[in-house]
């Protein structure tokens, strides 16, 4: 796959292309987002996502971060005011790219192992893909 951009499988894509920029026609205004991590708020289970064609996983990355504050500002204060222990959003997210040379890097970028994983799956392979999302779900 190295070499070829047939699949807009671009390296150093966001050298050229500023994550802020990418993320911008979702942030702006981000009540989109906003009505998402609402729509999580008591929910028992982890919030999860998924980046389908991840690249080197700058966006998935910056995409954690901005739904944890979101998540973050959704919760309510204890009711209990002497427990004023809040716990922190539980996020799970995975990001696939097709091209081996991009998850690799991307897993060597990755700050939040613990949060958010890579894998080289083709989507529009679909029984790699129903296995994929299956495994992935079922992890969380
Ligand atoms: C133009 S880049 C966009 C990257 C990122 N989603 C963003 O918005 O910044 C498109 C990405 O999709 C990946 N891609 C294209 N076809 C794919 C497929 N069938 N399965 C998985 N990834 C694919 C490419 O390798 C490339 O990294």
């Amino acid at each position: 796959m190295s070499g070829t951009t047939l699949y807009g499988n671009f390296h150093n894509y966001y050298k050229f292309n500023a994550v802020e920029e990418r993320l911008r026609c979702i942030t702006e205004g981000s009540q989109c987002l906003r009505c998402i991590a609402q729509e999580h708020m008591g929910a028992s289970e982890p919030f999860t996502m998924l980046d389908l064609g991840c690249n080197e996983g700058d966006v998935s990355l910056a995409m954690i971060a901005i739904m944890r504050e979101l998540l973050r500002s959704q919760r309510q204060a204890p009711l209990d005011p002497s427990n004023s222990i809040v716990a922190e959003p539980v996020i799970r997210a995975s990001g696939i790219d097709l091209d081996g040379e991009l998850i690799s890097r991307a897993v060597n970028k990755n700050t939040r192992p613990e949060e958010l994983s890579f894998e080289v799956v083709d989507l529009t392979n679909e029984l790699a893909f129903r296995t994929y999302v299956q495994s992935f779900l079922g992890s969380c």
